[in-house]
């Protein structure tokens, strides 16, 4: 069975609560929900985790290595400074996705690099919570699944 993982960086955690006007109403645990409905449609084993801590989303990137078919990874404001997570990407030569909820090119000048995206399969952004299912099946598709 396909396993997936969907990592989510820091101050996800705060989904619902967080500027509604930007990131929207839904919760990060309804969206977990969410994912985890479409995983069992398409058969996948999907992990889904959160951390605001830049070594502890290294810890899950590296662990994926052996384990992990693809990553799916909205690594929030670590996507425009962390070298850290891009090398962990890099290392762990585990396909990634990378997700964010906004489009991240039509806001602060600063938001529109990112470390994540040279060492990605490809971007999704701008699409709010349905960016993490667009995500399952992109991945899928990538790997040949469908
Ligand atoms: C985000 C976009 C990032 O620029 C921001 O720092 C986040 C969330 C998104 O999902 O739109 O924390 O990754």
């Amino acid at each position: 069975m396909t396993s997936l993982l969907i990592l989510n960086g820091p101050n996800l955690n705060l989904l619902g609560k967080r500027q509604p006007e930007v990131y929207g109403s839904t919760t990060l645990s309804q969206i977990e929900k969410m994912c985890h409905d479409k995983a069992l449609e398409l058969n996948v084993e999907l992990t889904f985790e959160q951390s605001n801590h830049e070594g502890v989303l290294i810890d899950h990137i590296h662990a994926a290595r052996d384990t992990i078919d693809g990553i799916i990874l909205n690594a929030g404001a670590y996507t425009h400074t962390s070298v850290a997570i891009m090398d962990a990407i890099s290392s762990a030569e585990v396909p990634v996705i990378e997700l964010h909820l906004s489009n991240i090119h039509a806001r602060e000048k600063f938001r529109h690099h990112s470390f994540i995206a040279p060492v990605s399969v490809g971007q999704i952004c701008g699409f709010g919570p349905n960016g993490y299912l667009l995500a399952l099946d992109a991945m899928l598709h990538f790997l040949g699944e469908v």
